[in-house]
C-alpha cells in the first residue's frame, strides 16, 4: 500500500485531487467509484474548483456510488443520492443519467442489489474513492463481512448508526439498513485510493495498514489489492 501522510484535512483533499485528475485526465470516459461521508467533501470541492475553472471534464465520466440508506430516495436530504448531488454531480458537468447509486426505495431489495452487481461487473472501475468507518468498515461493510461479498443490505451496527447520527436530527431517524457494495465489488477496482482524518480514525488506520488481514477490520482486505493509496492525515496516522 502507498501512504502518503499529511498534515491535515485540506492537504488530504488536494493530495487525493491530483490521483483524480490524473486518472480523469488521461481516461476521458474514465469510471468512477465514489463515497459519501465528510471525508471526501475536500475532495469533491476540489473537482468542482477545478472543473468551473475549464480544468478536468467529466462529461464522459461514469460513475457507482458505494452505497445508500434502504427506505431513502432523492426526496430526502439525507440520502447518499441528495448528498452525491448537492456536494458534487450539480456542479461538475458530468451527466446525471452516468451516475450511479443503489436504489434506497427498491422494493425487492434482492433484484436491486443483482442489478447494481451487473451494472458493476460490467463496467470496471478505474479509481476507487474510499473513506473509512472508525470501526475499520469500507462502505457499509461491517466488521464480519466476508470478503467474497458483493452488494447487498446490511443492518448498520450501533457504532455507525452513533457515527452517522451526527448527521441526522436524532439518532432514532438513522436508518438501520443499508445497500452497500461488497468487498469484491471494491477489490475488483483497478486503482483504490481511501482517506482518513482525524485521531478517531486512527485506529481504523492502523488495522488498515498494519493489523492482520482479517474479516473483523474489513479494510484490512486492501492490504490485497495491487494499487492502493491511502492519504491520512497526521491524527489518523498517529499509531502508524
Ligand atoms: C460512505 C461510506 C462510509 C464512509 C465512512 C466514513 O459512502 O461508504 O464507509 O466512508 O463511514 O465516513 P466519514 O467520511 O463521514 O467519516
Amino acid at each position: 500500500m502507498n501512504i502518503i501522510v499529511v498534515k491535515d484535512y485540506d492537504a488530504m483533499s488536494k493530495e487525493a485531487f491530483k490521483i483524480m485528475k490524473a486518472v480523469v485526465t488521461d481516461k476521458k470516459d474514465a469510471v468512477l467509484g465514489l463515497a459519501t461521508g465528510s471525508t471526501p467533501i475536500g475532495l469533491y470541492k476540489e473537482m468542482i474548483a477545478d472543473c468551473k475553472a475549464g480544468g478536468a471534464s467529466y462529461k464522459d465520466v461514469r460513475a457507482f456510488n458505494l452505497d445508500e440508506y434502504v427506505g431513502l430516495d432523492y426526496s430526502s436530504d439525507q440520502s447518499y443520492v441528495y448528498f452525491m448531488r448537492a456536494n458534487l454531480f450539480d456542479h461538475i458537468d458530468i451527466k446525471l443519467e452516468n451516475t450511479n447509486i443503489e436504489n434506497g426505495k427498491a422494493a425487492d431489495a434482492e433484484a436491486e442489489c443483482a442489478r447494481y452487481n451487473a451494472l458493476l461487473a460490467a463496467n470496471t472501475i478505474d479509481l476507487q474513492i474510499l473513506g473509512i468507518g472508525s470501526n475499520g468498515h469500507i462502505a457499509f461493510n461491517e466488521p464480519g463481512t466476508p470478503f467474497a461479498s458483493v452488494t447487498h443490505v446490511v443492518d448498520l451496527t450501533e457504532n455507525t448508526i452513533k457515527d452517522n447520527s451526527r448527521l441526522f436530527k436524532s439518532i432514532d431517524e438513522v436508518p438501520r439498513k443499508a445497500f452497500t457494495m461488497g468487498l469484491s465489488n471494491i477489490m475488483a477496482a483497478k486503482k483504490i485510493v481511501i482517506m482518513a482524518n482525524g485521531a478517531n480514525k486512527a485506529k481504523a488506520v492502523y488495522g488498515l495498514v498494519r493489523g492482520e488481514v482479517t474479516e473483523d477490520v474489513p479494510a484490512s482486505i486492501l492490504q490485497n489489492h495491487a494499487d492502493c493509496t491511502l492519504i491520512c492525515d497526521e491524527a489518523a496516522a498517529s499509531l502508524l
